[in-house]
């Protein structure tokens, strides 16, 4: 693929716009994302590098929205349990907030998809890079999407496992959210260009 320049001069082509224009999304139009379009969401994410080729990767696709709505109070109490006595200030003041019913964790997204890693995976890596093929990989769709660390703890449910069928030695690395973004949604928050430590020619 050929690369061209911006008026900035910026090297730009469609991947490197995909990658600057996908920002997490927070905000979803209720709207139904095609079956035939998670699958080739997932598809892109088992196309992402694995050590050892063990493609560790499983995935649990929700798309009904009372079970995510339950998801999200579940993964909401586990959290504020977890951290409401934190002796970390901010962590405990973050679970205060999270207490508020109003506060929704999954967005009221219309897709929720945890990628979980099976037991014999050399790394929990394989499934994050798989995480962002599949957010790349909606941006490049017109679906938005957002990791969301909070809801981690479902991983542990025992019950959210059971009913999902999840082996219990299998391992959440990344619950995703994905739907189309409403209106309005904000550029992805600005880079820090200083991150080169050293260069050595
Ligand atoms: C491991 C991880 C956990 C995250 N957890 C949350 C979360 O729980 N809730 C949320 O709204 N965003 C979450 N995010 C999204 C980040 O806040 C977001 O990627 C960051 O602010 C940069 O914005 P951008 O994705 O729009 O570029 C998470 C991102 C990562 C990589």
């Amino acid at each position: 693929m050929t690369p061209s320049k911006k008026p900035d001069n910026k090297l730009t082509n469609p991947v490197m716009e995909i990658i600057y224009g996908r920002r997490s999304v927070r905000k979803y139009a209720d709207k139904d994302v095609p079956d035939e379009i998670i699958r080739e969401i997932i598809r892109a994410g088992t196309y992402a590098p694995t050590a050892v080729n063990k493609q560790p990767w499983r995935f649990v696709v929700i798309k009904n929205r009372k079970l995510i709505d339950e998801l999200d109070e579940k993964a909401k109490t586990i959290f504020v349990s977890m951290f409401r006595d934190s002796t970390v200030p901010e962590l405990a003041v973050y679970a205060k907030n999270l207490a508020k019913p109003e506060v929704r964790i999954l967005y009221e997204a219309p897709v929720f998809i945890l990628v979980f890693t099976s037991p014999d995976a050399m790394n929990e890596h394989d499934c994050a890079l798989a995480a962002e093929n599949m957010m790349l990989a909606a941006h490049s769709l017109g679906i938005g999407s957002c990791w969301i660390g909070l809801a981690a703890g479902l991983g542990s449910d025992e019950t959210f496992l059971k009913e999902t069928g999840v082996p219990k030695d299998h391992k959440l690395v990344a619950p995703l959210i994905f739907g189309y973004p409403a209106k309005g949604a904000l550029p992805a928050p600005k880079r820090n260009p200083d991150v080169i430590l050293k260069w050595i020619s």
